[in-house]
């Protein structure tokens, strides 16, 4: 709900409030961000400034802006905090002063080019530059269900002279005086997704200078007191729907407030007489609950305001991706025998992923040049599609689009149509492509297309494996340059439009080798995306452990692969690979034929099991408990509680262990639940020569008798079988069945080698 009375603005969600008023002299005060007050009189406006310190600025109406909670912070007027808005005017003065004219309740209000969250209701306060005719209008969206505030900033040039932008941030957000932590999420390829947690003293900062959101440091953000923590305390999360360079700042003023700003990366925006700049839409989050409760809010705010179209609600297919199982080898014999083994484990989609295009032998070729290798596939994409199709499976293709090799056709034909000169810092032997230019985004465009258009395609993986460094277009003049970074993301913005909509039931899996594009403003056009190359289990544990703190399982393409891993050379066991993937979106990046029949028929039982539960997998609530030594429970729980699936994964084993209970979350207090686990093999060869302790005969490691045994003898696996209510298990936990401990091996012990995960399973018991 939206309350505009007494130039004093309230946004209410279900939970939460955040409220500014108009000073006297016309500056925004920001008042409160926090719980939901009872009464619209509670929210109250404090002093206007408290200090008027010796040698600060006050300005004309006596107000200290240093000191001053606000709205939209500006340079030049005394304020010394990161701005929201800067600019450069034409003769070259850069104090700027924004005063409230009016505000309006616009129905449909989107950033020109970006992509916007769906739904919500709209006030657009509109501020006038207090000697010039340039705007700063503000756009708050409130989304009550999920307890969500979006904001956006358009600057408009009503001279008649050019300015210069030199930021326009989306949001800002000032807390009172206080001691803050700051939360963000770093890493690299194949660790994304790090959580830092910095006491906030002076400023810090999270950004991405790669000209993608980056795996370096996601968008997201939180910041928190310092005694919040998983379940409790006060917690603030930003993150942002852009997919370039991002630029966070969260700073501590000399009187303590905090200062949170964030938006696109550095620009220099020429705004010529009668035009108007666009920042990306932002997006807030308060909760009390700590950084659990968040999760809670921006997980459905993802599923609902985010991700949208035909795959928004609907269960995803299981995959399989010939990445790993054939690298560059392609041939429409391995593809169509690929699709045979992955129909047959159960899986409902093929991704032939890269290396089926024309002259694509390797990373130094080709990119560019979308038409099927002849070689490799003669029948070309149309045939090789039919056939696998005809198999009862759907096809599904890797594409980059944003790139092109030195070594194309593409390239020779357009050597100029590459981002930054030629001589330049080089990733994957590839270029970028100038997508500032229509005539090279046509190009982008009609390639998918005729590839869409041509073949019965179900699924695009729309990769992109290189940064951003020299962005130097010659499409635009010198003095224009540093409108080229973000003109890039809109023409990839562009693109993405016209080919979702050409192709609405196409399933997009956006992918940056891996997470480094993960972020909101894909996900308003491709539903999913590959979180990262790494699919190491206990990797993946604490990758996909951070995400899930801002987005939702149903955005996390997670893949089984095989042992050793290709990123870690670890042999982690088949079943925690199954479990860490099945809190995402299940797929394979293994080729099935080559296991054994064993494993094959195992790996069929996982598929089996997630699709009954797919719903659970891929939409549940997702709950991160309390850790008992270390290791972790992750749960997910259906909507209406009748069902929940925990992942319960233990890194190194250690013998003789403190047991401890495990404390489950999410479950309803009132129901009854019968909790299982999904049964693990016990292999008499993981034993080595401790065998011998019990064998009648000798049996030496890796020899045919301990190969023979290992099949005949068949050891039970442990299994928990317990009832109680919700309550119980979330307040007294439940205890998994006693772990084997360097001693004793029976029916009731549970082998957890290293790597080692239990899948639960809690049901609720009908009368
Ligand atoms: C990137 C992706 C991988 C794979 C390769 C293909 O690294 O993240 O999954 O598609 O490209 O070249």
């Amino acid at each position: 709900m939206i309350y505009a009375e007494n130039r004093r603005f309230i946004l209410e969600t279900d939970h939460t409030g955040y409220a500014f008023c108009v000073t006297e002299g016309g500056v925004l005060q920001h008042l409160h961000y926090g719980a939901r007050l009872p009464r619209q009189e509670d929210y109250l406006a404090g002093p206007v400034t408290f200090n008027q310190p010796g040698n600060a600025l006050l300005d004309a109406d006596g107000l200290c802006r240093e000191d001053l909670l606000q709205e939209a912070g500006t340079a030049g007027w005394g304020d010394l905090r990161q701005p929201l808005a800067e600019l450069t005017f034409s003769d070259g003065g850069r104090a700027a002063d924004f005063r409230f004219s009016h505000f309006e309740r616009p129905e449909n209000a989107a950033p020109e080019g970006l992509p916007c969250a769906l739904g919500g209701q709209t006030l657009k306060v509109v501020l006038k530059e207090r000697s010039r005719d340039i705007y700063l209008e503000l756009y708050y969206t409130v989304f009550e269900d999920t307890d969500v505030i979006a904001r956006w900033s358009r600057l408009i040039n009503d001279t008649e002279e050019t300015v210069w932008v030199e930021r326009l941030m989306s949001q800002q957000l000032d807390l009172p005086a206080g001691d803050y932590d700051l939360v963000t999420f770093r890493g690299a390829w194949a660790r994304e997704m790090d959580m830092v947690r910095q006491h906030l003293e002076g400023q810090l900062r999270w950004s991405s200078a790669a000209g993608v959101s980056s795996n370096r440091c996601n968008p997201f953000a939180m910041a928190c007191r310092r005694d919040a923590c998983e379940e409790h305390g006060d917690v603030w999360a930003l993150n942002l729907l852009y997919s370039g360079d991002h630029l966070g700042t969260a700073e501590k003023s000399a009187y303590h407030q905090m200062r949170l700003t964030q938006g696109m990366g550095p620009v220099r925006w020429q705004l010529e007489a009668g035009a108007s700049f666009d920042s990306p839409q932002a997006v807030m989050s308060y909760s009390p609950d700590g950084f659990g409760g968040i999760s809670r809010q921006m997980h459905p705010f993802v599923r609902r305001h985010i991700v949208r179209g035909y795959w928004q609600d609907r269960e995803r297919p299981v995959l399989v991706n010939s990445w790993e199982a054939i690298y560059f080898k392609v041939s429409h014999r391995k593809v169509v025998q690929l699709a045979r083994s992955a129909k047959e484990i159960g899986a409902e989609l093929l991704v032939l992923d890269d290396g089926w295009f024309t002259g694509r032998t390797d990373d130094s070729h080709a990119l560019g040049d979308w038409t099927a290798d002849k070689k490799k596939l003669p029948g070309g994409l149309t045939s090789l599609a039919k056939e696998v199709t005809a198999l009862g499976i759907d096809f599904g293709l890797w594409v980059e689009p944003e790139m092109i090799s030195e070594n194309s056709q593409l390239f020779r034909a357009h050597p100029d149509w590459i981002l930054g000169h030629k001589d330049q810092a080089i990733g994957r032997n590839q270029y970028v492509l100038d997508l500032t230019r229509p005539e090279v985004c046509q190009y982008v465009v009609e390639s998918m297309k005729a590839i869409l258009g041509g073949a019965e395609v179900r699924y695009i993986k729309w990769d992109m494996n290189r940064i951003i460094g020299d962005s130097f277009s010659p499409a635009w003049p010198p003095q224009r340059q540093g409108e080229v970074r973000h003109r890039y993301v809109l023409g990839l913005y562009g693109i993405l439009k016209e080919l979702t909509e050409a192709f609405p039931e196409v399933l997009f899996e956006s992918c940056a080798s891996g997470g480094n594009r993960f972020d909101l403003g894909m996900l308003c056009y491709m539903p999913q995306v590959w979180a990262s190359d790494n699919t190491d289990a206990a990797c993946r544990a604490a990758i996909q452990r951070g995400y899930s703190y801002g987005y939702p399982q149903s955005v996390l393409g997670c893949h089984v692969s095989d042992a050793p891993n290709h990123q870690t050379l670890r042999r982690t066991p088949l079943e925690s690979r199954f479990a860490m993937a099945a809190m995402g979106l299940l797929g394979y990046e293994l080729d099935p034929g080559e296991l054994s029949a064993d494993r094959r028929g195992r790996i069929r039982d996982q598929i089996t099991f997630y699709k009954a539960h797919r719903r659970l997998f891929q939409f549940g609530q997702l709950y991160r408990c309390p850790d008992a030594e270390g290791e972790q429970l992750t749960m997910v729980v259906s909507p209406d509680g009748s069902e929940a699936a925990g992942v319960h994964f233990a890194a190194l084993n250690r013998p003789n262990p403190v047991q401890k209970p495990l404390y489950c979350r999410g479950l309803d207090g009132e129901k009854i639940y019968h909790l299982t686990n999904r049964l693990t093999e016990v292999r008499m060869k993981d034993f080595g020569s401790l065998v011998n302790y019990m064998a009648p005969i000798r049996i030496r490691a890796g020899s045919l008798v301990e190969k023979v045994a290992d099949q005949v003898v068949k050891l039970p696996p442990d299994a928990i079988d317990r009832t109680a209510s919700g309550a119980s298990f979330c307040a007294a936990g439940f205890y998994p069945v006693q772990p084997f401990g360097g001693t004793g091996f029976n029916e009731g012990t549970r082998l957890m080698k290293d790597f080692d995960s239990r899948l639960y399973l809690w049901e609720e018991e009908k009368e």
